[in-house]
């Protein structure tokens, strides 16, 4: 069974005095779970962050690394110095991180395998910017970021990996994906993965459903059997629309 993961994807966003508020509203609302709680600030908080969730029982994420391990790459973070910070997932190859900061698939591929080569576990952002949705295109942008982000993996790194898939337009729009289509797309995915590896590691892949996420529409989408949980951008940023967010989804999966 896929235990559920919400993330919480705060950009650039928050000081520390606002991260230990967070943190603490956070704690006075009792979770339900089974499920798994991803937080991920930016760099600066990662430290402070890693104390708080612990005390939480939750985890840590970060919102981008570099691919070496260490060297001349001023203002680059490598994946040895998360997982010394106790960081256990970390976000690649988000559209912003595509768009703004000219990441590829093969950046993103480099990411992927640098990730697991220092225990961390990968949410790989996958998704069809409005332009691309609208010529058809969907399925093959997805196809082939996927199979970027795959090539060269074991599978038993890829039965670890969790796949977000959020399309570009409903990323920070309040336009959240219509929840069938979300579902035909990760339906999509875990069949392309059935395909490139077995069935078996396709079972335990986690798919998340991102973009405009809010209380309101989390369990259109968590009502699906194929979407394992959420990527949350600005709703993300309040403990009590945060919890809000997770109980609605988690109840739908309870009844
Ligand atoms: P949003 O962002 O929830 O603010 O749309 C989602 C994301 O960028 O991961």
């Amino acid at each position: 069974m896929r235990i559920p993961i919400i993330a919480a994807n705060w950009k650039m966003n928050k000081t520390s005095g606002e991260t230990r508020d967070f943190f603490t509203r956070f704690s006075e609302f009792p979770k339900p779970g089974p499920v798994e709680i991803v937080i991920c600030p930016p760099y600066p908080l990662l430290s402070l962050a890693a104390e708080l969730c612990q005390s939480g029982g939750l985890r840590l994420g970060a919102q981008n690394m570099y691919w070496e391990t260490a060297g001349a790459f001023t203002g680059e973070v490598s994946p040895l110095l998360l997982r010394d910070l106790e960081v256990q997932y970390v976000i690649v190859g988000h559209s912003e991180r595509r768009q703004t900061f000219a990441e590829t698939d093969q950046n993103v591929s480099r990411k992927v395998k640098a990730a697991f080569a220092a225990d961390l576990v990968p949410i790989v952002c996958v998704g069809e910017t409005l332009q691309q949705r609208q010529s058809g295109r969907t399925e093959a942008v997805v196809e082939e970021q996927v199979a970027a982000a795959v090539g060269g993996l074991d599978p038993s790194q890829v039965r670890r990996l969790v796949i977000a898939y959020e399309p570009v337009w409903a990323i920070g729009s309040g336009l959240p994906a219509n929840a069938g289509d979300a579902e035909r797309v990760a339906i999509f995915i875990r069949r392309q993965i059935g395909n490139l590896f077995s069935l078996k590691v396709a079972r335990d892949v986690r798919i998340q459903y991102g973009g405009s996420v809010k209380p309101e529409n989390i369990a259109d989408f968590m009502s699906s059997a194929e979407i394992d949980g959420a990527l949350v951008g600005g709703a993300s940023l309040d403990a009590a629309v945060f919890t809000a967010i997770i109980e609605a989804g988690l109840g739908v999966r309870a009844s």
